[in-house]
């Protein structure tokens, strides 16, 4: 991926960090997911006093996005951290990169793992996700 987007990825990624709701875990991430036709969509974590209801900022980026007719995706952006400090990255969690699985290609899709503009890793969701099941492992 070029350069100047990844910045600019991880960039809109943490200005989300101000949206995110975490009245309970106070830990806060952020997501930007570029889609094929090159619109951001953004996306932050939303708890909730019953705790299961808690929508990640991966999955609100990918449920934005897919609300609005779009489903081809080439990488997402997160960062997150304790009180939005981003000591270490914050990877997805496994629900997340199933979400994932079913919108990519996992051998394609990058996942941008960040701590600032100059400090991140680049991975593929095969990585992250390897032998996941997708829309392919059906009829
Ligand atoms: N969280 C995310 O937003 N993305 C992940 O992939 C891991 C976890 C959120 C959910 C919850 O609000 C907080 O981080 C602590 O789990």
């Amino acid at each position: 991926m070029e350069e100047n987007k990844i910045r600019e990825m991880i960039r809109i990624a943490i200005e989300q960090l101000k949206y995110s709701y975490t009245p309970y875990s106070g830990f806060k991430v952020g997501a930007a997911l570029l889609a094929g036709n090159g619109e951001l969509y953004t996306g932050c974590n939303i708890e909730n006093a019953a705790y299961t209801p808690t929508n990640c900022a991966e999955r609100t980026a990918f449920f934005k996005a897919v609300s609005e007719g779009v489903r081809d995706f080439r990488a997402i952006c997160v960062v997150g951290g304790q009180d939005g400090i981003l000591t270490e990255y914050a990877a997805p969690c496994g629900v997340c990169r199933q979400v994932m699985m079913e919108f990519c290609d996992p051998d394609e899709f990058c996942i941008i793992l960040a701590t600032g503009e100059e400090q991140y890793d680049v991975f593929k969701l095969k990585e992250l996700l390897p032998l996941g099941f997708g829309p392919d492992n059906l009829g």
